[in-house]
């Protein structure tokens, strides 16, 4: 079975596919599909070209995926665009959506304690993202085509970034970032690579809030990612 095969079989296609489309043979290029596929990459590309001013009003503007109809604002993301750190969440919810700013109801107030706890600060060496930035309704888990879809624009926060560790929050950023299917126990506790930066994946706040035995490990992936900061400086 090649990837292609096994990702169908796992349910996970055509989704997964988006961010690194397989080269297509000439003879692919030339047929309907590729022609399909190519307003698709006219906005990667045109994404992956953009500053952060461009950035701000392509993703306040994006009717890229279902999310828009929804959404009060879209959330690009808060901190400092030059940070060490990049820490990925979900999606926004209702405050975030209100306020246009990730990570600021409850599940933002543990991210902070959180930060807090291994010396960093909002906006000081630290830069928030979603996964998605537009709020999926009732605050659901963003599906494989919408995080698909918005995928372009945090793949462009990263390179403009250039953060020296990424940390998924939860399971859809963590799915998100390393392309496959992920649970957050067996993919904590490990360095994984994201294009030869660094990411640590840990449980998303909003869970932490709901599962408080799971705190200590979360404490654990803290100290964890503190000491592989430390050995990348
Ligand atoms: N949960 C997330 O994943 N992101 C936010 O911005 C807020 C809550
Ligand atoms: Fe666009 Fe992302 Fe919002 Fe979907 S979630 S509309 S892709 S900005």
């Amino acid at each position: 079975m090649n990837r292609e095969q096994l990702i169908k079989e796992m349910g996970l296609g055509p989704i997964w596919k988006l961010r690194r489309p397989p080269q297509k043979s000439a003879a692919d290029a030339a047929s309907s599909v590729a022609a399909a596929a190519a307003p698709l990459d006219h906005r990667t590309a045109a994404i992956a070209a953009m500053d952060w001013d461009q950035l701000r009003r392509a993703v306040a503007e994006c009717t890229a995926c279902p999310l828009y109809a929804t959404r009060k604002q879209a959330v690009l993301g808060v901190g400092d665009i030059h940070a060490e750190w990049l820490f990925v969440g979900e999606g926004p919810g209702a405050e975030e959506d209100e306020r246009g700013e990730p990570f600021v109801g409850q599940a933002g107030k543990l991210l902070d304690n959180m930060l807090a706890a291994i010396g960093l600060r909002r906006g000081e060496n630290v830069y928030i993202a979603n996964a998605v930035k537009c709020r999926p309704p009732n605050n659901r888990t963003p599906e494989a085509a919408e995080t698909a879809a918005c995928w372009p624009f945090l793949a462009r926060q990263i390179e403009l970034i250039r953060p020296k560790l990424i940390i998924a929050l939860g399971k859809p950023a963590a799915q998100t970032l390393l392309q496959r299917e992920v649970t957050i126990s067996r993919a904590r506790g490990i360095i994984h690579d994201f294009a030869g930066t660094p990411l640590i994946v840990t449980y998303h706040p909003a869970y932490l809030l709901r599962n408080l035995p799971d705190k200590a490990k979360a404490w654990e992936d803290l100290c964890f990612m503190r000491k592989t900061m430390a050995s990348l400086r």
